[in-house]
């Protein structure tokens, strides 16, 4: 980063501390003063104000699957299962159907437990503690403190729900190793300069927390799944909400206070960043598929049939639209290569 006075820093004004020159590794200034001036808290519009009544882990209830709903209602909407409804599966039954629909929620509710652990809450820890190396004000820290514990609380019901919805199947959660993603980014931080590596997990955070899945924005208005999953991920995606207009301000005032090099290193890495946040977990698919008794060639006809690259780019666009005019407010498109990084992708053009 250059400085915290540029025009659209998280708190632009006079008064602000210059970060101090050197190698350009804002993240790891630990020693950047924190800045809670009465000047710094007007900039920033607290969107946690009402957490104490709204936040999930303050008044949501534990979401438990009712016993005469268990056998009635599905656990993940089908049109979010592509391969349950491939017709090698459907062949197999309904339960082998029934079966792929609850790995899914499995699978999902792994993966965001993980993001929220390995990815979003060492990022928003970096802003409660002021080591974000911009000046934050007193209420942007505390209300990171906030999403926190809202993101340790959306981990622990993941798992919560899982066991719970194990215990009403009798179905197992395929052992899969770690999501994707994380495989994605750990391999990128090996292929980023040092200096510049604390803003990979950040920019990671920034898209996973601005884009609104498929899987939070459907399934809370989905009257045919389990009401406790309907309820659960309702209780996220209003947090989500709450998120959502976090980092939208976190990202005015991180993306203009980059270097030039920054912005061009990382401006297409937005790009593959929503590409893997977005890609469809198939390695979870290809177990539960072998699970059914299906030949690894049978199991990955299903998944190329069942995953066509041109529905996959416009769903990746109807996921990211908020996201993307972020990042276009932002002058993220302003750099020719990261431009073209989302065109290739299929999400602009
Ligand atoms: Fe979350
Ligand atoms: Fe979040």
């Amino acid at each position: 980063m250059k400085n915290a006075t540029r025009p659209g820093a998280v708190c632009p004004t006079p008064r602000a501390p210059v970060i101090p020159a050197g190698p350009p590794n804002p993240f790891r200034a630990d020693t950047v003063p924190s800045v809670e001036t009465g000047a710094h808290e007007c900039h920033y519009i607290s969107t946690l104000a009402d957490w104490e009544e709204s936040a999930s882990v303050r008044r949501a209830p534990r979401r438990v699957p009712c016993p005469e709903e268990v056998g009635t209602r599905d656990f993940f909407p089908l049109e979010q299962v592509p391969i349950a409804q491939h017709p090698i599966v459907r062949n197999l039954g309904p339960d082998a159907v029934r079966y792929l629909q609850v790995q899914r929620l499995y699978a999902y509710q792994a993966s965001t437990a993980r993001l929220e652990r390995a990815v979003v809450n060492p990022v928003v820890l970096r802003i409660a503690e002021g080591r974000l190396g911009l000046p934050v004000s007193r209420t942007m820290r505390r209300d990171a403190d906030k999403i926190y514990t809202d993101e340790a609380r959306h981990a622990q019901f993941a798992y919560d729900l899982t066991d719970l919805v194990e215990a009403a199947t009798g179905i197992e959660p395929v052992v899969v190793g770690e999501p994707r993603f994380l495989t994605q980014l750990r391999r990128q931080l090996d292929r980023t300069p040092v200096a510049y590596q604390p803003l990979v997990p950040l920019c990671y955070t920034i898209v996973s927390e601005t884009l609104i899945s498929a899987t939070l924005a459907k399934i809370p208005r989905d009257t045919r799944v389990v009401t406790a999953v309907r309820e659960q991920v309702a209780d996220h995606a209003r947090d989500e909400g709450h998120h959502h207009r976090y980092f939208v301000q976190v990202m005015h005032g991180v993306w203009p206070a980059l270097s030039g090099a920054e912005r061009a290193l990382l401006g297409p890495l937005l790009a593959d960043f929503i590409d893997w946040f977005l890609e469809p977990d198939l390695s979870s698919m290809q177990t539960a598929l072998s699970q059914l008794g299906l030949e690894p060639e049978t199991a990955n006809q299903i998944l190329h049939e069942s995953y066509p690259p041109t529905q996959r780019a416009a769903d990746m666009r109807e996921a990211a639209a908020r996201t993307l005019r972020l990042f276009e407010q932002t002058g993220v498109f302003d750099d020719t290569r990261t431009y073209e990084a989302f065109v290739g992708k299929g999400l602009l053009g």
